[in-house]
């Protein structure tokens, strides 16, 4: 099988992690979880005090260490200077401050060259937000998931029951909003459709149905 780079950009919620990670599974390509080395510097820099849009990024970045485990059921763990952080980042207090920490041009840097180096080594299936314009322009297949903020606030709603936690529905509702915002209007490595991408809109659809129509676009480019 050729080596491939597979992009699924769109907003929090959309499905795509728990998409991409099974289509990489059935497919075996790597799945990588973009969002997840952005919640991982955020974790980082909170644990070295508070965080805003004026806490300097660029010094700390040499002393962030950020390695992945993958593990053979498509799950991930991710480790920062050695601490196994992969339910730390779920937290609410890491959506609160992620905004001002991807906004950080070192921090995308700092992501954007890690996300690089996995593509050397793997196919790979990769989500997040800027996966198709900034980091692979040149990707083999770029989708646009996307779904209404309802349906979305409802998956992350289950996604924290799943983890044993209950949610406000419309204070998810509301973060969503915020992040869309935050996600659409970030001055370099914003949430934009590629032109190449192909537009997804899940809203109507199953999490069976939008793997199915995935994995036969990726079967298209192997
Ligand atoms: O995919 P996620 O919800 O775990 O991502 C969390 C945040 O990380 C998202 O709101 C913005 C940031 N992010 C980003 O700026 N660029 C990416 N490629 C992926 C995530």
């Amino acid at each position: 099988m050729k080596r491939v780079k597979i992009a699924i950009d769109g907003p929090a919620g959309s499905g795509k992690s728990s998409v991409a990670r099974e289509v990489a599974l059935d497919i075996g390509l790597q799945y990588i979880d973009s969002g997840a080395l952005y919640r991982s510097v955020t974790w980082f820099f909170l644990q070295k005090g508070p965080v805003d849009a004026g806490t300097d990024f660029t010094a700390g970045l040499s002393e962030c260490s950020i390695r992945q485990e993958f593990l053979a059921d498509g799950t991930c763990r991710t480790f920062v200077n050695g601490a196994d952080v992969s339910r730390s980042i779920r937290s609410e207090e890491i959506a609160r401050h992620i905004g001002a920490v991807s906004d950080s041009v070192p921090v995308r840097n700092f992501v954007n060259s890690l996300l690089r180096d996995f593509s050397r080594e793997h196919s790979v299936i990769m989500d997040g937000r800027d996966i198709g314009t900034v980091v692979f322009p040149d990707a083999d297949l770029k989708i646009y998931l996307d779904a209404s903020v309802e349906v979305r606030a409802s998956r992350r709603v289950n996604e924290y029951k799943e983890m044993g936690k209950n949610v406000d529905e419309n204070l998810i509702k509301k973060q969503i909003i915020l992040r869309d915002e935050q996600d659409k209007s970030r001055p370099f490595g914003a949430l934009v459709k590629a032109e190449d991408a192909l537009y997804l809109d899940t809203t109507g659809m199953n999490k069976k149905e939008v793997v199915g129509r995935i994995k036969d676009l990726v079967s298209r480019v192997l």
